[in-house]
């Protein structure tokens, strides 16, 4: 009866390509929490929305395809396309102006790296050429999405980078790679809305020596809400469990640690 309602959610062009995985477990979290099909499924699609969907339209994810085809054509540059591609997110259009800026501050702590996970991504890998390092690099990146996976493994491999995107959820499947750094953006508050302690959960399965992770500042709506008091106070402890506060910094509307995992 679970996979049948996996597959009915899955007919929508909304959710067809989002991991099975994730469906399915998130079908079971609130499973006990409804009485018929029709809440239940309404419910699931309704916490899909929040994790995916209100970040990242199926629209967005097809004009990423046709940027790229402009930039295979060799029309354009790839910082050019890059930035046009990082625009149609908000998290990472916000981030546009301090990409360079947040990339150096973190390389400067933990210096420049030989491999990097991008957990639950979205279009951040994008943001390679702002980086300023010496590629190629093995560039990690994973996310639910199965278009967006491989536009970014196109991407990588117009940079000449091994293909290393995967579609993979990061609270339901095992992460096995170890790497130099694992950056998880904006990342932590929506795994706690799925299940609470799932963030400690993610943070305890991870193998990166140093870990970047970063809080909205803003709502998606743009109001503050408190949100730098609250997520101090809410994930710092959970930080600290596995890994030691290096360095917090703000740019703009997000706030960054550096993190490295106690020896
Ligand atoms: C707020 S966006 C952040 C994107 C990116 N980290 C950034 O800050 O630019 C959240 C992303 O998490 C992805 N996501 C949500 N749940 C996930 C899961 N369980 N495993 C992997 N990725 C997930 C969504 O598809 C979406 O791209």
């Amino acid at each position: 009866m679970i996979e049948e309602i996996v597959e009915r959610i899955r007919l929508s062009s909304k959710y067809k390509d989002i991991n099975e995985k994730t469906i399915l477990e998130i079908v079971k979290i609130e499973l006990p929490k409804h009485r018929n099909e029709r809440d239940l499924i309404k419910a699931v699609k309704s916490k899909l929305h929040q994790i995916h969907g209100a970040f990242l339209g199926s629209k967005d994810v097809e004009k990423v395809k046709d940027l790229l085809l402009v930039l295979e054509r060799g029309d354009r540059n790839i910082r050019e396309i890059a930035k046009e591609i990082l625009k149609l997110h908000q998290s990472t259009r916000e981030r546009m102006d301090i990409y360079e800026e947040v990339y150096r501050g973190i390389f400067e702590v933990t210096g420049k790296p030989n491999s990097v996970l991008d957990l639950a991504c979205g279009l951040n890998p994008f943001s390679i050429p702002f980086m300023n390092i010496e590629g190629p690099i093995l560039y990690y990146a994973y996310d639910i999405d199965s278009t967006l996976i491989e536009s970014i493994n196109k991407f990588l491999d117009i940079l000449s980078y091994p293909r290393l995107a995967k579609r993979k959820d990061i609270l339901f499947e095992d992460i096995e790679d170890r790497t130099d750094i694992c950056f998880i953006f904006k990342f932590l508050p929506i795994a706690e809305r799925i299940k609470k302690g799932f963030s400690l959960k993610l943070l305890n399965s991870l193998n990166s020596k140093f870990l970047i992770v970063s809080f909205p500042l803003k709502s998606i709506s743009g109001k503050e809400k408190g949100m730098l008091e609250n997520y101090s106070k809410t994930f710092e402890p959970i930080l600290k469990e596995k890994y030691k506060i290096i360095k917090r910094f703000i740019f703009k509307n997000e706030m960054f640690y550096i993190l490295i995992e106690r020896g």
